[in-house]
């Protein structure tokens, strides 16, 4: 009766029914335990069951569950905005509320689209993406993911347009870095010859693209990329719905570079894992061509559950949980631990924050890695022949050691 998301219902084995969840584990109504290696898709930061979390949600949900977020504002929006004004560069200072990744992505979308049509420049139509990139399932979102994107192929006639270019990969043992961010930076710099003066945006995944693979590039890149585009009065979008909330080691992935975007999009581990929100921050230029006595300058765009209070009291609750020193110091402890890690028969091997990835020759091996390390109670979700792993923060080294022995004795 229940048709699951991203699955052939045709192929895949029956779900596994969860009851409850502590920690890094899951626990099965037969009785299993598994290390939810993936975060529960990349939201639960700081593992299932927090306490301090529910306590916080059900205080809300007391309080005030829900309330249209139009004439009404209330306390734990306007908290969730002053706690992340902090941590933000100042002049990411406007915050548009919604209810997931893929929203967080839209809105930035048509913010900047309409920008350049409320100031008069309306002919800026298209989007630059990067090869790979995945920003979501809704149409705006994977429009931005290119037409011959391995997810949405299937609706690309209904797209609308934009330009992926290539990334430089970057993982251990690459060779010609250097080079390949030479060649490739060039290629973007014909392409924006061409194009870059009907450009709207770019929309990137900084330094790590999530769904493509657990795919890294270096931060000089991006902040290469940045600088070119900018010079053709493109905004600059960075999609931190995944890498946002320390999961590549700093706060934000944009924290690695010096460059500040326009728009950043989040979402995933803001609640901590616990319930949907999603945020657009801009600046006041962006906000400001907003302003205006012609309705139609308005942003049109809104969700039912908009800032959900016991969504954004959660959200309070996690960045708290999130700036303790013993989260930080378990984040640098996941690090270290993930590059000292000895793997066998793998290639590829990436780091960045509490990311570890590898890939492997084939889908049958892949397969049996997966398959045999879920028997002894490691849950791991590959990307195509992509291992990963992306814990939760609060992970101890035992059970990392013990991933990485089960791992390795199926590797
Ligand atoms: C970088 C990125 N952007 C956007 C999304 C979409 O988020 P959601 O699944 O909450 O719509 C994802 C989801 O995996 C993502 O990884």
């Amino acid at each position: 009766m229940i048709w699951r998301p991203f699955t052939q219902e045709k192929t895949a084995t029956p779900a596994i029914k969860i009851i409850r969840g502590e920690g890094v584990y899951l626990f099965s109504e037969t009785g299993q335990k598994y290390i939810d290696m993936i975060s529960s898709w990349w939201v639960n930061i700081h593992g299932h069951g927090n306490r301090e979390i529910a306590e916080a949600i059900y205080s809300q949900a007391k309080t005030l569950e829900h309330v249209i977020f139009t004439k009404f504002s209330h306390d734990p929006a306007e908290t969730l905005v002053k706690n992340l004004k902090k941590l933000l560069p100042s002049n990411l200072s406007k915050f548009f509320f919604s209810d997931n990744g893929s929203t967080s992505v839209e809105v930035a979308l048509k913010m900047a689209y309409q920008y350049f049509r409320n100031i008069g420049t309306g002919k800026r139509s298209l989007f630059l993406c990067l090869k790979g990139g995945y920003h979501g399932d809704t149409f705006g979102a994977m429009s931005v993911a290119g037409k011959s994107s391995q997810y949405h192929g299937i609706f690309s006639e209904l797209f609308f347009n934009s330009h992926p270019i290539g990334v430089p990969e970057y993982y251990e043992d690459v060779e010609d870095i250097e080079e390949q961010e030479i060649r490739i930076l060039e290629e973007w710099e014909q392409k924006l010859l061409e194009i870059g003066d009907r450009v709207c945006a770019i929309i990137v995944e900084p330094l790590l693209q999530g769904a493509a693979g657990m795919k890294l590039y270096r931060p000089k890149f991006l902040e290469k990329l940045v600088h070119v585009v900018r010079s053709y009065g493109i905004l600059v979008i960075f999609d931190e719905v995944m890498t946002g909330f320390y999961r590549t080691g700093k706060m934000f992935a944009m924290d690695h570079t010096n460059v500040i975007p326009d728009f950043i999009c989040l979402s995933k581990g803001i609640t901590g894992g616990f319930l949907p929100l999603g945020m657009t921050v801009t600046t006041e230029k962006v906000y400001d061509a907003f302003l205006s006595d012609d309705p139609r300058k308005t942003f049109i765009h809104g969700h039912s559950y908009t800032a959900n209070p016991i969504s954004c009291a959660a959200a309070n609750k996690s960045l708290e949980i999130l700036l303790r020193q013993k989260t930080v110091e378990n984040i640098r402890t996941i690090e270290e631990f993930h590059k000292r890690a000895v793997l066998k028969n793998i290639h590829r091997r990436r780091v960045l924050g509490t990311m570890s990835a590898f890939d492997i020759d084939s889908s049958e091996q892949r397969d049996y890695l997966v398959e045999s390390a879920f028997k002894e109670g490691i849950f791991l979700r590959p990307l195509g022949n992509t291992v990963y792993f992306l814990p939760p923060y609060c992970i101890a080294e035992e059970e990392l050691d013990k991933v990485y022995t089960i791992v390795n004795k199926f590797l």
